[in-house]
């Protein structure tokens, strides 16, 4: 099976020295590029010093690069969405470093979606999954995400997992629910993967088997 996995952290910059990023270190989505060893793995890693073992690496910057990237990768059977990507971005880009005094306002615009825009179109892969990353009503907005991200399924952990070697989550489908409790996020990963090969294909994690797929044969 063909996997893409996305990870990092992206960066949206202001100036040639400064930028708009985040505290993700890719250390979830390594983990689940070692999970699926055997598979074609890809991932498009943003801005993360993270080891991508068994995975081809494609390396970008802000957010319309990873979903290039993304898209440029279609067909594939199962597309992950770990990284950490920055909603909005600068509308301009200055050229010269901008000098403090000048540094008053940054008009932000939106980025595009990565795994919405994946996961509604018209080479949607077999599987979306998604991550929530919350501090507040964990489980209300993960399952809010699962619906207007028309993912498969969310993967939802507290904020606290940013940057730490481990992780707590709750994996959330429309007709699926399982805590996997706290551990390494390789261990974490490894569940994961076992949740999505046992169900791959059954009908039990997809959120609707009515919708549009594009598989890689
Ligand atoms: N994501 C994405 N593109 C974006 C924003 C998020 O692909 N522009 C993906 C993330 O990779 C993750 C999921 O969407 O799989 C949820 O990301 P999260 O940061 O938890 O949510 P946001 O969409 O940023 O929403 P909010 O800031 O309201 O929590």
């Amino acid at each position: 099976m063909k996997i893409v996995i996305t990870s990092g952290g992206t960066r949206e910059p202001i100036d040639p020295v400064r930028f708009i990023g985040n505290y993700s270190t890719g250390k979830m989505g390594a983990a689940l590029a070692e999970a699926f060893k055997g598979n074609d793995v890809v991932v498009i890693a943003a801005n993360s010093e993270a080891e991508y073992k068994n995975a081809r690496v494609v390396k970008v910057e802000t957010a319309d690069e990873m979903l290039l990237a993304a898209e440029k990768e279609l067909p594939c059977d199962i597309f992950i969405a770990a990284a950490a990507v920055a909603d909005k971005k600068p509308k301009y880009f200055y050229k010269d470093k901008i000098k403090k005094s000048k540094l008053k306002k940054i008009i932000l615009i939106p980025n595009p979606d990565v795994v919405a825009t994946i996961a509604k179109g018209a080479r949607r892969p077999g599987l979306v999954v998604g991550f929530a990353a919350e501090s507040e009503k964990h489980l209300t907005n993960a399952r809010r995400k699962l619906t207007k991200k028309s993912c498969d399924l969310i993967v939802m952990n507290d904020i606290k997992a940013l940057g730490s070697d481990e992780n707590e989550v709750w994996v959330i489908g429309k007709s699926f629910e399982k805590k996997l409790q706290k551990s390494s996020k390789k261990e974490i990963a490894i569940e994961l993967a076992k949740i999505i090969r046992d169900n791959y294909g059954t009908g039990k994690l997809e959120g609707s088997s009515k919708r549009k797929r594009a598989g890689t044969s």
